[in-house]
């Protein structure tokens, strides 16, 4: 895409991100981070003359501790995302106002998200103040993708966002990391909204170059916590207690939205856009099906171990 149909396409777009925007600020509730936290259970660490971080200090099953310190390493990336977007979006109007807006949310999902794991010793916290510094400097670059191309993956990322911070407090056994999380998902939830409409407007503006955006970044989505340190084996881990596997991502991140754009409805495309389609479909099928044997495979390694085990 070019510079100058970059520049109309935003241009097109705007009225819809002001709409999505002005839903966005009346929906979002001023949520407060630090009611979240049990703040009762703090105590110092070895400096201040208090107790170093073990692991059994952790009431927190493993494959729980994994999945936070990936969201929290995750949000903590903030800044590349913010330069991102902002790269892609521009600062003007609208897209300037949201760009801000958004960052100034995901600000919130980090520190509290941090706060809670501090405060009831979930994680080691040198390891993950060592694993922030790493990230934050190894940054987020996904090479400068078109603005329908940032559109769509944004909208995929946000939901796999949502549901890995649903399902991590579902595992979690605790309480209070639950409620935090659901809160924190709740959020995503609304920014999903927001990159799932505009997708929805760019389809009808400019049907065949979305398509082809939608396509591309179903096939080749990456997670933008793969700059972590130790990301795949962190991310097994975390597939492997099913809080995030290619099954939910088939089933819970990608057809939801595949589904809500119609896109195998849409009629009148040009060649471009049948092929796109053509492709998503063959693409939709292949994670399917590695989906299920994904499944297939860590039922059988499961059930040759005792249980207990996993995860
Ligand atoms: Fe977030
Ligand atoms: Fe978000």
């Amino acid at each position: 895409m070019t510079t100058c149909e970059t520049q109309a396409l935003l241009k097109q777009l705007e009225a819809t991100v002001e709409e999505n925007l002005d839903r966005h600020l009346a929906s979002a509730e001023d949520w407060m981070p630090h009611e979240y936290v049990p703040w009762s259970e703090g105590r110092n660490f070895a400096v201040l003359d208090g107790e170093p971080w073990s692991a059994e200090q952790s009431r927190l099953p493993p494959a729980a501790r994994t999945a936070l310190e990936v969201n929290l390493l995750t949000e903590d990336n903030l800044p590349s995302y913010h330069r991102e977007l902002g790269g892609t979006f521009g600062r003007q109007g609208a897209w300037g106002v949201w760009v801000n807006r958004w960052t100034a949310e995901e600000g919130r999902h980090a520190s509290c998200i941090r706060d809670y794991l501090l405060v009831t010793r979930g994680v080691d916290p040198e390891r993950l103040e060592r694993a922030r510094m790493a990230t934050v400097q190894a940054g987020f670059d996904p090479g400068s993708k078109p603005l329908l191309h940032a559109c769509a993956y944004l909208a995929f990322q946000e939901l796999a966002t949502r549901v890995a911070h649903r399902n991590t407090g579902r595992i979690s056994a605790d309480p209070v990391a639950d409620r935090l999380l659901a809160r924190i998902a709740m959020d995503e939830n609304l920014h999903m909204i927001f990159y799932r409409d505009l997708v929805k407007a760019a389809l009808e503006i400019a049907p065949s170059q979305t398509l082809r955006a939608i396509t591309d970044e179903v096939t080749g989505f990456v997670m933008p916590g793969s700059v972590i340190p130790g990301f795949a084996r962190k991310a097994a881990q975390i597939a492997n207690a099913g809080i995030y596997d290619l099954r939910i991502h088939h089933d819970d991140v990608i057809m939801p939205l595949v589904r809500y754009w119609r896109i195998f409805e849409i009629e009148g495309l040009d060649a471009e856009g049948e092929q796109a389609r053509q492709d998503l479909a063959a693409a939709l099928e292949a994670l399917d099906t590695r989906a299920t044997r994904y499944v297939e495979r860590r039922a059988e390694a499961q059930a040759g171990r005792p249980t207990g085990q996993h995860g």
